[in-house]
């Protein structure tokens, strides 16, 4: 069995997935799409950056995108439980003769800029900017009415590798696909705060960004966004969906930003915080497994992701394929 048990009490304690800075070759034409069309609040802007976040958070920022030369993903950030918890964690990373440093990040606290063995840029803080909360100001929804981050999806050489690492820092596995002959771990979905997950692995040419998920409220705001981007010249931004997934059961929409970066619209999950909770298992050729209703995701969404800045990327270790549209 290559899913590990939990672990019950990490070496340091992660709250949830947080945030993430993306590069963007065009600022104001992300502005365009993020803020305009998919209607992200805009919690501060400099000639050089943009500070997103939705419409639930309290924290200054989910997504940041800063101006550069390339399109490359500078960090995922992550939420730790109290100041100590990134002592920790910095003594965690230094045993294990990882990359790690403290850095200053504008509207954070004490940030722990840190890498994982596969080379995924990760950054651990406690305390953020706090900004009101806009959940009642309805006078304000636009676009897809997004709430709040939800996970972060990458693609990784090695999703053993990956997943047995996570597992180590106390992420807990809900569902998982298997290849069907090796029965060799083909993608992990795990968890910190209690849905399905806060990170999830892909088998694939990396590391690299596979999307971001971010929740909206209902269907209805997934399929609404359908009809804005459609008709307001974003057409092409729409790669796959709507829908629902066989895995965690979510409705979801597909999205790439002006530069590529994927987005994922996202509800309806369900409750994971029980420690007993059982993962799922999912054959990798099982039509229900992508897409409940059949219908299998696009090739461009096996293969294309967003580079991390400055990061080595390899051939994944194992060569099954999944079903893939014609
Ligand atoms: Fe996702």
């Amino acid at each position: 069995m290559p899913i590990r048990k939990p672990v019950p009490v990490p070496p340091f304690s992660i709250v949830r997935a947080s945030h993430i800075e993306y590069g963007a070759t065009d600022l104001a034409r992300a502005k365009s799409y993020w803020v305009d069309a998919l209607g992200y609040l805009l919690a501060d802007e400099t000639s050089d950056a943009l500070y997103l976040r939705g419409l639930e958070e309290r924290n200054h920022h989910s997504v940041v995108l800063r101006r550069s030369k390339d399109a490359a993903v500078a960090s995922l950030g992550f939420k730790l439980a109290s100041e100590e918890d990134l002592d920790k964690a910095a003594r965690y990373f230094g045993e294990r003769q990882l990359p790690n440093r403290f850095v200053e990040r504008p509207f954070q606290g004490r940030t722990l800029a840190a890498t994982d063995p596969l080379g995924m840029p990760l950054e651990f803080y406690f305390s953020m900017d706090q900004l009101p909360c806009m959940l009642q100001k309805y006078g304000e929804y636009r676009g897809a009415k997004i709430q709040r981050i939800d996970h972060i999806n990458c693609f990784t050489p090695d999703v053993q590798l990956s997943h047995d690492f996570y597992n180590e820092i106390g992420f807990r596995t809900t569902e998982y696909t298997a290849a069907e002959e090796s029965g060799a771990l083909w993608a992990v979905w795990m968890h910190r705060k209690g849905g399905v997950h806060d990170i999830a692995f892909t088998n694939g040419f990396g590391p690299r960004l596979h999307h971001i998920g971010v929740w909206v409220s209902s269907i209805t705001d997934i399929i609404h966004i359908c009809d804005v981007l459609a008709t307001t010249g974003f057409l092409k931004s729409m790669e796959r969906g709507p829908g629902r997934h066989g895995i965690s059961n979510a409705f979801f929409l597909y999205l790439r930003d002006p530069d590529g970066h994927r987005i994922e619209l996202f509800t309806s999950d369900y409750l994971t915080v029980d420690p007993d909770h059982e993962p799922i298992h999912w054959n990798l050729l099982d039509p229900t497994r992508q897409t409940l209703w059949g219908a299998p995701a696009p090739k461009s969404w096996f293969e294309e992701g967003s580079p991390f800045d400055g990061v080595a990327t390899r051939e994944p270790v194992l060569k099954a394929k999944p079903i893939v549209a014609p």
